[in-house]
């Protein structure tokens, strides 16, 4: 048994589970008449509401106790200090420095320098594609600018690109395009003119097979219409940490932005990753996100565990996930602008914490990440909610609402369904004779109010996930910042294209994996 499972901490909190399982939320809140105003913080233009859950002041003290133990406090100084807490790439995980405002951060290992001249050129890049300075090779302004890159150089930017859609500036459209199909490229292409089309080539690595595909079939479509002889650079900016790999693929000198190995590409929108959220709603957005980032950064940082809002969402998802076996939890932004949350949450949090093997390298005993998933209220109510209701699993929900000053009638009932629905399925609806129409209730959720959809609290939403996300590693004491799961997959892929490219058969290979080869060989 893990020295985590034998721990007080969690044997205190395992005990405590029977008694919170015993009761109902409806209970809990009848024994505590002030509990929404107590359970509730905020933070950044962030308000938590987390009464809906299935816990009580002791669980949050208990819970608390679990993350002290796990010396989390320790560990986000050590984040925060740039410490190589990124142990298996022996790195740090810097994220927090690209929204600082500090002359030097962190101690020891300035990077602001670097920082700082990059945001310069992001908005000395951002000012000439909204002036119309930015043109293509024949000299018309750029109108369409296509992002090409795969998870964290392209579900960030997509996702606030979107979620700011009422803060865009006149200037070119964005695009987004990551899928290694052609059909995702081709759908974009379709309704664009190559001569007023520049591509941003997002990647950290330059090595993704996907994204280098695609930036390939770009130039050969700016190609066939502009002719070989057109300087096709100024078409393309990189976004990278491999400059060399950029140039070499000949992006221009001075339209790749940097991008460090302390970012890990899925905390990355931060830098010039962001470029398209900066094109579309304007330098000074992308700054106020920043600003929105780095206060909820200094709430993580200062505030006692039990107000601070990262660690308590961690802390509860802690408590499902381990002493209730939730092994899923839904994302339900009520706003059709926040639609691509879940997405981008999934990468967050699944690739940083979907993991079996600690810190020393020990398998675990005890469950990590949970599946995310979700979808954009009120559409989700008429497809998946029912097995939220009245299904057999346990599902903790994160209800995402923004506050809207002068509401439409339509925003008004928008509203009103995202609270309708936590309220539903914290109380139920008991149904006497008609069990099938019944709702248990009892079901737990946060909601989470942003004071508007904008961009500072857009940055403070984001940044209290990234921070959730590391307060989980650490109490699981895993490392959030590696990948490792995927790279197998991307090397059998590699292999595989000869096999379906040739006639000849590896042996090395499953029976089943041979078989559908053969079926995917045969031509017409
Ligand atoms: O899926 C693995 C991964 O390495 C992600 O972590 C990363 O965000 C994505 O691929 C894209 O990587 P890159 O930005 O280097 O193209």
């Amino acid at each position: 048994m893990s020295q985590l499972i034998r721990s007080p901490a969690w044997q205190a909190l395992a005990a405590h589970q029977k008694k919170i399982a015993a009761a109902s939320l409806a209970e809990l809140f009848a024994a505590d008449p002030s509990r929404a105003g107590r359970f509730t913080i905020e933070a950044g233009g962030i308000l938590l509401d987390y009464s809906k859950h299935r816990a009580d002041a002791e669980t949050l003290r208990l819970l608390a106790a679990l993350a002290a133990q796990a010396q989390l406090p320790q560990w986000i100084a050590k984040m925060f200090a740039g410490d190589p807490i990124n142990s298996t790439e022996g790195r740090p995980a810097l994220h927090v420095a690209l929204r600082a405002r500090d002359a030097a951060f962190p101690a020891g290992r300035d990077v602001m320098a670097e920082v700082r001249g990059a945001r310069e050129r992001l908005r000395r890049f951002v000012g000439e594609a909204h002036s119309g300075v930015l043109t293509g090779a024949s000299g018309r302004a750029i109108a369409d600018i296509v992002n090409i890159g795969i998870g964290g150089s392209d579900l960030g930017p997509r996702m606030l690109t979107r979620a700011l859609r009422r803060h865009h500036k006149p200037g070119p459209r964005l695009h987004f395009v990551s899928n290694i199909d052609p059909a995702d490229l081709d759908a974009v292409l379709d309704s664009l003119a190559p001569e007023t089309t520049l591509f941003i080539v997002a990647s950290k690595t330059f090595t993704t097979a996907e994204t280098l595909e695609n930036a390939g079939r770009a130039r050969a479509w700016l190609e066939a219409a502009l002719g070989k002889t057109a300087d096709l650079s100024r078409h393309f900016a990189a976004v990278t940490a491999n400059v060399a790999g950029a140039g070499a693929l000949g992006m221009p000198q001075e339209r790749v932005f940097p991008l460090w190995d302390w970012v890990g590409g899925r905390y990355s929108v931060w830098s010039a990753v962001g470029l398209p959220v900066a094109l579309a709603a304007g330098m000074d957005a992308f700054e106020e996100l920043l600003d929105g980032a780095r206060s909820m950064d200094e709430h993580f940082r200062t505030e006692p565990l039990e107000r601070n809002i990262p660690a308590v969402l961690a802390l509860l998802e802690i408590w499902y996930v381990n002493f209730f076996g939730a092994q899923t939890r839904a994302v339900i932004p009520y706003s059709e602008d926040l639609r691509d949350l879940p997405a981008y949450l999934q990468q967050l949090e699944m690739e940083s914490n979907g993991k079996r093997v600690d810190r020393d390298g020990n398998e675990v005993d005890y469950d990590t990440a949970p599946v995310v998933w979700g979808a954009s209220g009120t559409p989700s109510q008429h497809s998946f909610h029912q097995l939220l209701h009245q299904g057999t699993r346990l599902v903790p929900v994160d209800f995402v609402v923004a506050h809207e000053s002068r509401p439409s009638t339509a925003q008004t009932a928008l509203a009103a369904n995202a609270l309708a629905q936590a309220a539903a399925l914290a109380f139920g609806n008991p149904v006497p004779d008609a069990p099938h129409r019944a709702l248990p209730g009892n079901r737990p959720s946060s909601t989470l109010l942003l004071k508007r959809l904008a961009p500072r609290e857009l940055g403070g939403l984001i940044a209290m996930y990234e921070h959730k996300v590391f307060v989980e590693g650490v109490v699981w004491n895993l490392n959030s910042f590696d990948q490792w799961g995927v790279e197998h997959g991307k090397i059998l892929a590699r292999t595989l294209v000869p096999q379906l490219l040739g006639s000849g058969e590896a042996a090395d290979l499953d029976s089943s994996t041979r078989a559908l080869l053969k079926q995917l060989r045969k031509r017409d």
